[in-house]
């Protein structure tokens, strides 16, 4: 049997961008990378990368560009197909989807966000965080900077990623509340691959759990 190649979508550049880079060199898959080059194709195993802006990830693997994709659980909850499916978790890039407020104001509570403009990239989310806890506030859409909302007076409110903290920090921002949890994880549709194409991916997986595993017995 001709063994086909398998095609795998990665954030171009960013947090999830490098971890995954660290994963596929420790699964000991080769690759030449370039800084701007978007396709780059495997040295040593039938995989091709695409380099592509993580929100276009899941529409990538959906149309069927690309037979994978690594991105957040949170953009495949934003996403919201039930044509894509979790191949496994990763274990990195661990995050969780927040409300924050700048410190000049209090909110202690959900209910607080009553009458509120809140900023985010994720607002199918929020909505139905927003719907489950009967609150009704504004959402203003953005695609990157949210923490800058709550300071030039766009939103009240941010629901944004936060990981060390540091980006709330920094602005002035104080966390309330955590909506979701997120890390990164391996994405495909639901159909079935050829065989051809599910022995590669079997092997690949097989590669990542060893990592995963080696890195889950260094913590006990
Ligand atoms: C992400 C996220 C937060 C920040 C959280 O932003 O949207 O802003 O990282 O990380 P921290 O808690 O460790 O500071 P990113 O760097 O992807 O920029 P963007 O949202 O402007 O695209
Ligand atoms: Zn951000």
């Amino acid at each position: 049997m001709q063994l086909q190649k398998l095609s795998i979508a990665l954030q171009k550049s960013g947090k999830l961008s490098d971890a995954c880079m660290v994963l596929f060199e420790k699964c000991g898959i080769k690759m030449k990378v370039s800084k701007n080059q978007l396709l780059v194709q495997a040295e040593n195993f039938g995989l091709d990368f695409i380099f592509a802006r993580d929100d276009d990830i899941p529409g990538l693997v959906e149309n069927g560009i690309c037979d994978l994709g690594i991105i957040g659980e949170n953009l495949l909850q934003e996403y919201n197909v039930d044509t894509l499916k979790i191949v496994t978790k990763l274990g990195f890039a661990k995050c969780r989807l927040s409300l924050a407020h700048l410190k000049t104001i209090t909110c202690h509570s959900v209910k607080d966000l009553n009458g509120k403009s809140i900023a985010t990239s994720y607002p199918k989310i929020l909505s139905k965080f927003l719907t489950e806890n009967q609150v009704k506030a504004k959402i203003v859409t953005m695609h990157g900077s949210v923490e800058l909302a709550p300071q030039i007076g766009i939103a009240d409110i941010i629901c944004d990623l936060v990981s060390s903290g540091a980006t709330l920090k920094e602005n002035g921002l104080v966390e309330f509340k955590v909506i979701a949890e997120s890390e990164a994880i391996l994405i495909k549709k639901q159909d079935n691959f050829p065989d051809s194409k599910q022995i590669l991916l079997d092997k690949l997986l097989l590669r990542i759990k060893g990592v995963l595993q080696a890195e889950q017995s260094r913590y006990i």
